[in-house]
């Protein structure tokens, strides 16, 4: 069964696969254009890619960081995005805090926790009033789950 990590120490099995000539084309610009050395390496990405986005899918455990951009005047916004932090269902594990300007602040959240837990976390500090902007990116864990 393959499992869900994102480092193994297997050996390195070579495998051969056919693919269409426009196909491996297309493919190979994309390999270029993103700087892989070769196309190994960025087939085990796409691999690993859809490995953390099946991880997503079944709810399973996974790394999110939340990046959000808020005006610090807005009233109570800071108490209310940490209280939402500390009662989060997700384990909020680090956070950034960066003093854009006078005005805006920069934080990315770090947190663990299965899909729901993290994406109800993100909406619930992106929708907050006063956050500008927030994108939520996920990652699963680096080992078997
Ligand atoms: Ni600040």
């Amino acid at each position: 069964m393959l499992k869900d990590n994102l480092t193994s120490s297997n050996k390195i099995v070579r495998v051969s696969l056919a693919l269409e000539k426009d196909l491996l084309s297309k493919f190979d610009k994309w390999v270029t254009k993103h700087k892989y050395k070769t196309r190994s390496e960025a087939i085990r990405d796409l691999v690993r890619a859809n490995l953390v986005k099946q991880a997503w899918q079944e709810n399973r455990s996974v790394v999110g960081t939340i990046t959000i951009v808020y005006d610090h005047h807005v009233r109570e916004l800071t108490k209310n995005l940490t209280k939402k932090q500390h009662d989060s269902q997700a384990h909020v594990l680090s956070a950034l805090h960066v003093h854009l300007d006078k005005q805006n602040c920069l934080e990315v959240i770090v947190a663990k926790g299965n899909s729901q837990q993290i994406q109800d976390l993100a909406d619930s500090i992106i929708g907050a009033k006063g956050v500008l902007h927030g994108e939520l990116c996920v990652t699963a864990l680096g080992k078997p789950q």
